[in-house]
């Protein structure tokens, strides 16, 4: 796909429902798209439709080692209500163990340089493990959710992904519609949103937020928001 018809496709579905949106791609790129779920609400929502849409999409989350055990939890309320069984990927063990025989196991904390290799080997490696053999991917981005998601499109070519096709079928959806969305259908959601936790990640970089704060002033809290992405969504 170039530029063009990215451009063409963007026009076409800038208006339409998202279950459009997702039946297009879902249909037209059947085993060549697969999906990104953190967990968090956004991507119940997507799971939630890709799976009235056609419940054999591949459906994958990067397990970090080091995420909450109400993510766990989710995982399975999540294959269960849904009958699928979602893949689960790993980081590289020899390099979690270099890493942190090197830096220490919370070494996130100490620099910037140090948070970004953890993510890339928990997180960025095995997402780029995920993606072999896949040329689009979705993920439950939106726009509302940082500063750093301002100009993503719904669909895009992912410059960090071998110029894969990034799909973001929620990046105009509201807070409030994901969650109008989540209570109207009884989607299954992360326990830790009922308790200030709007945007979750690994455990010890996430934290809950106080009513009016950023939603993802939670997140890797101790660094400035332009800096606050992991890298998988990092343009
Ligand atoms: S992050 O980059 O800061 O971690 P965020 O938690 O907002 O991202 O999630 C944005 C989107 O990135 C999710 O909707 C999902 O598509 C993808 N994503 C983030 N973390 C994971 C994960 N652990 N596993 C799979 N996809 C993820
Ligand atoms: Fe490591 Fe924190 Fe990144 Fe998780 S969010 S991969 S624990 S630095």
């Amino acid at each position: 796909m170039d530029e063009i018809q990215i451009k063409a496709l963007n026009e076409q579905f800038e208006g339409s429902a998202t279950e459009d949106l997702l039946d297009y791609f879902l249909k037209n790129y059947r085993g060549k798209i697969a999906f990104a779920s953190s967990l968090g609400a956004e991507d119940q929502v997507i799971t939630h439709m890709i799976t009235s849409i056609d419940s054999r999409t591949k459906i994958f989350t990067l397990d970090t080692g080091r995420l909450f055990p109400e993510t766990y939890d989710l995982i399975e309320r999540t294959n269960s209500r849904y009958k699928i069984n979602m893949d689960i990927m790993f980081p590289e063990a020899a390099k979690v163990e270099k890493m942190v025989k090197e830096k220490g196991v919370n070494l996130f904390f100490e620099s910037i340089e140090n948070r970004k290799l953890c993510c890339h080997i928990r997180k960025i490696e095995p997402l780029h493990r995920a993606l072999e053999g896949y040329d689009l991917w979705i993920t439950g981005l939106r726009k509302e959710q940082s500063i750093t998601r301002n100009n993503n499109k719904l669909i895009e070519l992912d410059n960090n992904n071998h110029g894969r096709i990034k799909i973001n079928p929620l990046l105009n959806w509201t807070e409030k519609h994901v969650w109008d969305f989540i209570n109207k259908n009884n989607v299954p959601y992360n326990k830790l949103h009922d308790s200030g936790f709007p945007s979750i990640g690994c455990q010890p970089c996430t934290r809950a937020i106080e009513p009016g704060e950023d939603l993802r002033a939670g997140r890797w809290w101790w660094e400035m928001p332009e800096y606050k992405e992991c890298g998988l969504h990092q343009r």
